[in-house]
């Protein structure tokens, strides 16, 4: 196919505010009781080195407000009339040197016994055969080596991970700090499936994502082959070098949402491009994750779309599944400094593993990469109508707004918004409501917008035309007074109830941006209205 001319429109991405250029310097690192829990020694922290954890000791908790953690004392097994330590047959379980992909199925099967005769093994025998027809060497590496280290670092939890870790409940803003280590220890654990009580939803963590990785583990699909490779890309680089930085992951609320109605703000500027993605070209930006309300979705299942992709490419992000609870319409989740360690092709069922990748984004003065990601889930429509009813339009402003906004920060401060076609794939959203939409939320934040259509022109020249149309007329007009985003919105609101009410089930006629133009210009003088 023939590259179109014209690429991308708006300003140059060149003109964009990234991190860290456009930040503040960072206030100290402190743990704060209630907002902030921090894993390590932050007087230690110090650039190149690994960050200590704290405290020294470990120290158990077994509650409904924290992780309950596989090396618990309270973590028991049944054994005839007895309680046994599962920690300890985990230890006992794991140290066995594996020869097959078998031994390692056996070995998660012994502390996971109730479940023997549901969990299915065979993507990680096809996982394993596939290595070994290729490459012997490698086979022998996988069980000679690289699970071998995993389990150490596994069973390290408990000289690792000392602090119990809060749960991110529900209407809770609460960020935890701790070290790109913990996190590969914590997600070892998942890998071999030692987090008690996370193997049903129907216990106390119904409203949590999955952690233990048995799904990855199951079917034949090729996806799933691919989703080892890339995250036995990263336990070979953890395990090989213990990383040194920091991550914080953040559960946001919005406390109150925004008046639209009476918003006074005006657009900011826009780049928008149909090529190349946000995590390539919104780097020092923030990176929208077009998200499942359990964060991650199906990344250790079957999903393999953005947010999938993203979990595997930088899988410290996956450790969020451990302690966040299932966002709400007016929660985010923000995760600050995850490294990007493998490459990929394709997308979806097109998905390929395409060896690992360096990682050369600058670290903050808290040790952490410039990647600052946002969780927002978006609303799934399936009949398409249904999205242009007010309410759902303030749910995903709002929601856009929540990820977006940093009210403590100047708008010079803050970098762009990296994002795309959010809720537009597998969520079956409309792409140009929910460009207008991103942009009327990232104008109130203060925040100009990188847009990434993944290949779609038209939808370029579209959302920029009506960009250009709605920024331009403000000026031509002049009429400050009246603002913008009022404006657009109260269109909205007109095309709901002038176009959509009337449409019953069917696609409506006339287009959302069409009625825009038409409304809008019919009500300006005609010299105005020249586009
Ligand atoms: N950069 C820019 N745009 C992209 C990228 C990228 N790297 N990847 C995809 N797109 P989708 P949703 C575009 O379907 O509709 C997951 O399972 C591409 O045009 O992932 O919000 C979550 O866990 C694609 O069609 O997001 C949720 O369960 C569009 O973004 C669910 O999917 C939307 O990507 C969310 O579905």
């Amino acid at each position: 196919t023939e590259k179109p001319s014209v690429t991308w429109l708006g300003v140059p991405i060149s003109e964009l505010r990234r991190m860290p250029e456009c930040g503040r310097p960072l206030h100290p690192l402190k743990d704060v009781p209630g907002h902030h829990t921090v894993m390590i020694r932050t007087d230690l922290l110090q650039k190149g080195r690994v960050p200590v954890p704290y405290p020294t000791k470990f120290r158990d908790s077994w509650d409904d407000i924290h992780v309950k953690m596989p090396c618990s004392s309270r973590n028991l097994f049944p054994v005839k009339d007895e309680n046994k330590s599962r920690w300890e047959l985990i230890e006992e379980a794991l140290t066995k040197k594996f020869a097959s992909p078998l031994d390692l199925k056996d070995a998660i099967l012994r502390y996971n016994a109730s479940n023997a005769k549901k969990w299915d093994f065979t993507a990680l025998n096809l996982y394993c055969t596939k290595v070994n027809a290729l490459d012997p060497d490698a086979a022998e590496h996988l069980f000679g080596s690289l699970l071998p280290d995993m389990v150490q670092l596994a069973l390290r939890a408990s000289e690792l991970c000392t602090k119990p870790l809060p749960l991110l409940k529900g209407g809770m803003n609460h960020s935890i700090t701790m070290s790109q280590e913990q996190v590969a220890c914590l997600l070892a654990n998942a890998f071999f499936c030692t987090f008690p009580r996370r193997n049903s939803r129907k216990t106390e963590y119904y409203n949590y994502p999955d952690i233990n990785f048995f799904r990855l583990f199951e079917g034949s699909s090729l996806k799933k082959i691919e989703k080892l490779k890339t995250l036995m890309c990263y336990f070979t680089s953890v395990t090989e070098q213990r990383p040194n930085g920091l991550v914080t992951f953040t559960r946001k609320c919005l406390e109150r949402p925004v008046d639209w109605k009476s918003s006074q703000t005006q657009l900011t500027r826009l780049h928008i491009t149909c090529e190349g993605t946000i995590e390539d070209d919104g780097h020092g930006m923030l990176q929208v994750d077009f998200a499942n309300q359990f964060v991650g979705g199906g990344v250790t299942s079957t999903g393999l779309v953005q947010e999938e992709i993203r979990f595997l490419i930088n899988p410290e992000l996956i450790v969020s599944r451990l302690f966040t609870e299932a966002l709400d319409h007016n929660e985010c989740l923000i995760i600050t400094g995850t490294q990007q360690y493998s490459k990929y092709t394709g997308y979806a069922h097109t998905y390929q593993w395409s060896g690992s990748h360096q990682d050369i984004t600058p670290r903050d003065d808290w040790q952490r990469r410039c990647t600052e990601i946002v969780a927002i889930d978006a609303l799934q429509f399936r009949r398409f109508l249904d999205q242009f009813q007010p309410e759902k339009i303030n749910r995903e402003l709002n929601k856009a707004y929540c990820g977006f906004a940093r009210p403590a920060e100047k708008s010079e401060n803050l970098a762009a918004v990296a994002t795309g076609n959010w809720g537009c794939g597998v969520f079956g959203g409309d792409t140009r409501l929910k460009a207008l939409l991103q942009m009327l939320a990232a104008a109130e934040a203060g925040r100009d917008v990188a847009y990434f259509t993944f290949g779609d022109s038209q939808l370029m020249t579209d959302v920029h035309d009506m960009h250009a149309f709605l920024t331009q007329r403000k000026i031509s007009v002049g009429k400050s007074l009246i603002s913008l985003t009022c404006d657009v919105y109260d269109l909205l609101g007109q095309y709901y109830s002038s176009v959509c009410k009337s449409c019953l089930g069917r696609r409506p006629d006339v287009s959302l941006y069409s009625f825009i133009y038409r409304q809008v210009s019919s009500s300006l003088a005609p010299a105005d209205s020249d586009i």
